[in-house]
């Protein structure tokens, strides 16, 4: 129980014959003369609710006559087992009091249109998949956060509003500081580094908005993104903690969240493969691979989604494509020692055509050529004077990785589209609500 005194319905097999109290909606209901069959939901779960005219008083059958689908009503009964019931408990009701009876619910329990539930998303929330969904990705942030702060790493906050442009000037949202011009972050990275030069492990997570022009299944305007930087990793050791962590984080969400995958209908086959190491694919071998399927790219070219997709179609679990061409990639990744017209930067994909889950590298440490760098990316120096700064004091190898929380999401819960991934999602051309 917690700080009020009543009882969550997915603990009411603590109460087995005992009378608790329920608070929550009408999820739907059934009458046949005199009984009642009420479902009522409470955000922990569904339990059938009974009510027989005999046992209740007549103010209270009238109430219960009146009930409509979401009205919300607090109820007293006893718990008792029943296998037929979902969740294998019943209340049998003994009083109820109705808070609201609910105005005719838009979202009738049968099929609607993608475009009707999008603008009704404040009440389909409310539907037990899009509970599930909020369920595992609530995990899977968990998981995430678990995972590194067992293994050290400190969790160090990055500003949402910022002059630089972490990644690309093509995608930045533009808002007024008192005169000046500010962009939404695109990513905490920069600051990140500056932190792990303060605290050695950190991690950053934070909403990152992308402008981007791209209606597609994965895109999102906003999204969260969770973003490791380490001190003194190298490329390496950058990969190796990615396969680490997705490896514990899909095991424990397997473990933690059954339920909520059976509800979304995910077959769990194909997570449960997700296990370190993973396999690797090199830009060119991956060109090599898509010409001779007839998905031919341009040396230089980045990979889209259909690309990721026939890539990650060879592999049965997650694949890092590696090594890309300088010039695909941010202005801050550390090139390849051997071939320095790559960088030593890799994308993880997910299997079953998800997509890039994971984007990571290792930092370019030497101050002259990342000040090159800047140059070359036609970056306002003036602009990462403080970011170079971190070349010129105690400069160290160092690597990281961001892990967007609902492509992510996406790929756990088996979504066709990113945007049931977020509970309100920005799309191209949707603000609201
Ligand atoms: O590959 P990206 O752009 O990498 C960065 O932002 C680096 N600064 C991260 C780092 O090294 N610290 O983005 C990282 C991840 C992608 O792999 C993807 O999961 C997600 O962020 N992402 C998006 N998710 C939803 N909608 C979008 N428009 C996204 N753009 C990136
Ligand atoms: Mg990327």
């Amino acid at each position: 129980m917690g700080a009020a005194d009543y009882v969550a319905i997915k603990d009411l097999a603590q109460y087995e014959g005992e009378v608790v109290e329920i608070r929550g909606w009408l999820y739907n209901r059934r009458s046949s003369g005199k009984i009642h069959f009420l479902l009522i939901r409470d955000g922990t779960g569904v339990v059938q609710a009974v009510a027989a005219a005999n046992d209740v008083s007549t103010t209270a059958w009238e109430q219960l006559e009146q009930l409509t689908q979401e009205s919300s009503l607090i109820i007293w009964g006893t718990v008792s087992r029943d296998e037929r019931s979902p969740g294998g408990f019943e209340i049998h009701l003994q009083d109820v009091r109705v808070l609201q009876i609910a105005d005719d619910y838009p979202l009738a329990l049968k099929e609607h249109g993608v475009e009707f539930l999008l603008n009704t998303r404040h009440l389909w929330l409310r539907s037990p998949r899009q509970v599930a969904l909020m369920r595992l990705r609530d995990r899977l942030m968990f998981e995430l956060e678990c995972f590194l702060r067992q293994d050290g790493f400190v969790r160090v906050d990055t500003p949402i509003l910022t002059p630089n442009a972490c990644e690309g000037t093509s995608t930045l949202f533009e808002t007024d500081y008192f005169g000046e011009t500010a962009y939404l972050t695109q990513s905490g990275q920069l600051y990140s580094e500056a932190t792990a030069a303060a605290l050695g492990k950190v991690y950053c997570f934070s909403p990152a908005f992308r402008a981007e022009k791209s209606k597609t299944r994965r895109h999102l305007i906003e999204f969260w993104m969770i973003e490791p930087e380490m001190a003194f990793y190298t490329y390496e050791d950058n990969l190796k903690l990615q396969e680490e962590l997705m490896t514990q984080v899909v095991g424990n969400i397997l473990e933690h969240c059954a339920d909520e995958l059976e509800e979304v209908g995910r077959d769990i086959k194909p997570l449960e493969r997700v296990k370190a190491p993973f396999p690797r694919i090199s830009y060119d071998e991956a060109l090599e691979q898509l010409a001779r399927e007839g998905l031919p790219l341009e040396w230089g070219d980045d990979l889209g989604a259909p690309h990721e997709t026939a890539i990650a179609d060879h592999f049965d679990r997650p694949v890092f494509v590696e090594r890309f061409p300088a010039q695909t990639k941010a202005f801050y990744m550390e090139p390849d020692p051997n071939r320095p017209e790559l960088v030593l930067a890799a994308d993880l994909l997910a299997p079953e055509g998800y997509g890039e889950i994971i984007g990571g590298s290792e930092r370019i440490h030497d101050y002259d050529l990342l000040r090159e760098r800047i140059r070359q990316h036609e970056l306002p120096e003036s602009e990462f004077q403080w970011y170079l700064d971190l070349r010129r004091f105690g400069s160290v190898p160092h690597s990281g990785f961001g892990l967007g929380i609902e492509r992510a999401l996406t790929w756990v819960a088996g979504l066709d589209h990113v945007r049931e991934s977020i509970p309100f999602p920005r799309l191209l051309n949707r603000i609201r609500p």
